[in-house]
């Protein structure tokens, strides 16, 4: 994929996120996800890719807009797998919490893990503890692991983790182990990235979300020189036949980054709606507003950090303009 599609797609996450931001705190998620989707959408018709949406916001019959299947872009080559977050915490948009992202992932068709919207237990680090975690491997000793990768101390490490009940055990085993632990509402994308990323002062991601939310964090920790786990967790038949049907021969295969998001050739773009740890969020000035959008692209490991301002009375030229004679 050529370099300048970069730019491209952090147009695709500012559009969101302009559109989002405004409704912050309003108590209607639903209202955020559905402004982003539209924005979203409109702005990929814009872009020179051939692209098919593979994470989106759900199956054809379910999502009227960026549906699993969907053809995104102008339809010229590159032919590209689409995976998008349009509001990555719903609800942190809705009741003004930090960390909302609007978020995409790219790369060339067949790159990117097919996953469908079931829950998967992960595991990440950054470039510095890359090679020291195992899924599998009690939580202690990936503390240790990681802490000696690191060059401190276990009680200096810091663990992030979904606030859920399902987490109970794993966090009393973090506790136990000595480690410091970070309990978020939601979004697991921005904690897996947070991991890589030296002054966030989060060093491993722990826990169970959403399979989807696993390979967008993927992608963004391939291009970070990062590591991640994941294990598809089916809940019921229907999951297990929809995980079935992605082709995994072992539904319980451990997912190496390399399943989730083959290759180096990504580009991923995520800009922040409300304030958070790596990104700011959305700031409106009547005639204008302003974005911070991070770009990576896995081919290079380049991180562009993009603070924009946008003015938002101009209608946006999405086609050429002829010079006027
Ligand atoms: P939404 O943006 O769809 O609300 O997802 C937010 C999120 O917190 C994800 O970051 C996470 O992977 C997932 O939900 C966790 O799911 P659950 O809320 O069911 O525990």
């Amino acid at each position: 994929m050529e370099r300048e599609l970069a730019l491209e797609f952090v147009r695709v996450t500012e559009a969101a996120a302009l559109a989002a931001g405004r409704l912050m705190g309003r108590g209607d998620k639903e209202a955020a996800d559905q402004a982003a989707v539209d924005a979203m959408r409109r702005v990929f018709d814009t872009i020179h890719i051939a692209g098919t949406v593979v994470i989106g916001e759900g199956e054809m019959d379910e999502a009227p807009m960026l549906y699993i299947g969907e053809k995104v872009g102008t339809g010229d080559e590159p032919e590209v797998d689409v995976a998008v977050d349009p509001l990555e915490g719903t609800n942190l948009v809705a009741k003004g919490l930090p960390n909302a992202l609007s978020v995409v992932a790219v790369a060339p068709k067949g790159c990117l893990l097919h996953a469908p919207d079931i829950y998967m237990d992960k595991i990440a680090v950054g470039p510095k503890a890359k090679g020291c975690i195992h899924l599998d491997a009690p939580v202690e000793e990936n503390l240790k692991n990681v802490a000696a990768a690191l060059g401190k101390n276990v009680e200096d490490v810091t663990a992030i983790i979904l606030d859920r009940p399902r987490h109970t055990e794993i966090i009393r085993q973090i506790r136990q182990a000595g480690a410091r632990v970070k309990l978020i509402s939601d979004g697991d994308v921005s904690a897996a990235i947070a991991t890589a990323l030296e002054d966030t002062g989060v060093d491993i991601l722990f826990g169970i979300g959403g399979a989807p939310e696993g390979v967008l964090a993927a992608a963004a920790l391939k291009c970070l020189g990062g590591e991640m786990q994941g294990r598809l967790k089916p809940e019921g038949e229907e999951e297990l036949e929809r995980v079935c049907k992605m082709g995994l021969s072992d539904p319980n295969k451990l997912l190496q980054l390399d399943d989730l998001v083959q290759g180096d050739d990504i580009f991923f773009a995520a800009t922040g709606i409300t304030d958070g740890d790596m990104l700011r969020g959305v700031r409106y000035q009547g005639q204008t507003a302003s974005t911070h959008s991070l770009v990576m692209r896995g081919i290079t490991g380049t991180i562009r950090n993009i603070e924009a301002v946008h003015i938002l009375t101009r209608k946006p030229h999405f086609v050429a303009r002829t010079p006027d004679c």
